[in-house]
């Protein structure tokens, strides 16, 4: 990890709430906010566009060594081109939540996602979110949070933010899978957001990372 920039890792399951909390922590801390999920969320849908069954690791696999993949950073917010193509909402499709956990399961996808992700420290503080930050993205950062909720208001968020995403289907396969599974990383501060409502949750994710000795 580089010694000059520090990275504040958030893990949980889909629709826990982390990307709201870590957008905020961002705002708040001076951070730039990488969404990771959206790395793999953009493999996934170029792979759909061109037609290839996701469930074929190697077409997959081909497929993604002719990506020009491009991360980058605007408005303190992670950014990712595909192509030359700026991806925004078409990642969020019902499509893509249906195939990204078994894309996200190919261990070299990961690899070359997890190189771009350590890539921002080079340049940025940040605070990144996703499923195995604390434990293979950033392991030596000391702040590791982990964001959870109930299956129900997980299942409910999305309802309520008009997306059609089985999260307990892709939950179930983002833990059991072999190649970085999603878990508690050693030494993070766990959040249950079940209960408590945005603000609490980003007043009790800022209080977990001056536990964890965060200093402004
Ligand atoms: O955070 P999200 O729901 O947008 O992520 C989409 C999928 O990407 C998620 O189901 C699993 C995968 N993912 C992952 O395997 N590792 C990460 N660090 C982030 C996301």
């Amino acid at each position: 990890m580089s010694q000059t920039h520090r990275a504040v890792a958030i893990d949980g399951p889909a629709a826990s709430g982390k990307s709201t909390v870590a957008k905020r922590l961002a705002e708040s801390l001076g951070l730039v906010m990488v969404n990771s999920g959206a790395m793999y969320r953009a493999v996934t849908w170029q792979v759909l566009q061109e037609g290839i069954d996701p469930k074929n690791t190697a077409a997959v696999l081909e497929a993604m060594s002719r990506m020009r993949i491009d991360c980058d950073v605007k408005n303190s917010l992670s950014t990712i081109s595909i192509n030359d193509r700026l991806l925004t909402t078409e990642i969020r499709s019902a499509g893509v939540n249906e195939h990204v956990s078994k894309v996200a399961s190919i261990p070299e996808v990961r690899d070359s996602l997890v190189t771009m992700q350590r890539d921002y420290l080079g340049e940025y503080d940040v605070v990144m979110e996703g499923r195995d930050i604390g434990s293979v993205v950033f392991p030596d950062t000391p702040f590791k949070l982990y964001i959870s909720a109930s299956e129900e208001v997980r299942a409910a968020r999305r309802a309520k933010e008009g997306e059609t995403d089985a999260v307990a289907k892709r939950d179930a396969e983002d833990s059991k899978r072999k190649a970085s599974p999603l878990k508690v990383a050693e030494g993070s501060i766990v959040i249950d957001s079940s209960d408590l409502t945005i603000e609490d949750t980003v007043d009790a994710a800022r209080e977990a990372l001056i536990k964890l000795g965060w200093e402004d």
